[in-house]
């Protein structure tokens, strides 16, 4: 890192927004406050005395807990908001929403949204940093932070690894954040998935597109598998389930076609025997549990990165 080097930052919105430079420097500060969570007393008063919202408008089990997890170890106040017990249930917009949401003062809201593009629109209306837990199908930034982090732990470097990801790329937030992120960082990433499920423009974002499984993930570094995301189309766009996975499920056969060593992957939640068998999200080859607790430390580093804890 550049003598010069600053991480200058106050929102977390897409990972379009990162040089390489800053993707470093998130990974290397995750990884320094990762051992953090190691110890007896997993504490540190790094944020004490800062306020961190977490407004989710959609369900989540990992992001939203372990970012309030990630704020809580590091001694930020935190609270946490969900649409169904919210005002917006008696039609309350959402931009009245965050703008009483900021007359309490907090230094960060971190909103996850069915709609893309709703982080970006709040930080125009509030003065506190805006962190962007998932929005539509737009992006999940701080997921393909930890997938790169995941990744580098692993193989040491993430230029010229070969990274497969499969399934519903269309709607997967998380397959647009990581095909730019890994992308930028000089992966070679492939995709695959039903016609229907490949956006267009796909090699502009800087991903090949495989006409099967079998070429995606032949000598891959990594197949990271994606769940279909039923919430986001409003049609069926499969004939059935039993035949995505037949086709596009990452079975042990599959998996046998990337390199011996090849990382397993998937953002969570799985359905298994559906975009992966349970043999291989349970196998050794697997670090999906790891990706879930990188999680944490990538959370810690990006909150610590934009309230500039000291
Ligand atoms: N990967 C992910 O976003 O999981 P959650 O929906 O449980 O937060």
């Amino acid at each position: 890192m550049s003598a010069e080097y600053r991480f200058n930052h106050k929102h977390i919105i897409s990972i379009d927004d990162f040089s390489v430079a800053d993707i470093n420097f998130i990974l290397q500060t995750a990884e320094s406050l990762k051992e953090i969570s190691t110890r007896s007393i997993k504490k540190v008063p790094t944020l004490r005395g800062k306020t961190i919202i977490n407004l989710f408008f959609e369900p989540s089990t990992r992001t939203r807990l372990s970012f309030e997890v990630a704020a809580k170890r590091m001694s930020a106040d935190t609270f946490n908001i969900s649409a169904s017990t919210s005002s917006a249930t008696k039609g309350e917009t959402l931009i009245d929403t965050a703008k009483n949401l900021q007359a309490m003062q907090p230094d960060a809201i971190i909103i996850r949204h069915s709609s893309s593009g709703v982080p970006n629109l709040l930080r125009r209306h509030v003065q506190a940093s805006i962190i962007n837990a998932g929005d539509g199908t737009h992006q999940h930034p701080s997921q393909a932070l930890l997938d790169m982090m995941t990744v580098r732990e692993k193989k040491g470097r993430l230029d010229g690894l070969k990274i497969a990801i499969i399934g519903d790329i269309a709607h997967s937030r998380v397959a647009h954040s990581n095909i730019m992120g890994f992308s930028k960082m000089g992966a070679d990433v492939h995709v695959c998935g039903p016609n229907t499920m490949l956006p267009a423009g796909l090699e502009g974002m800087g991903a090949t597109r495989q006409t099967s499984v079998a070429k995606a993930v032949f000598d891959a570094d990594v197949i990271m598998a994606l769940r279909i995301q039923k919430e986001r189309q409003r049609d069926p766009l499969i004939p059935s389930l039993r035949e995505y996975a037949s086709v596009f499920g990452i079975n042990r056969a599959m998996a046998d076609l990337a390199k011996p060593d090849a990382l397993i992957m998937h953002p969570g939640p799985i359905n298994r025997g559906v975009e992966m068998s349970p043999d291989v999200a349970d196998g050794s080859q697997s670090v999906i549990l790891e990706q879930v607790t990188n999680g944490v430390a990538v959370r810690m580093a990006l909150l610590y990165l934009v309230l500039g804890g000291d």
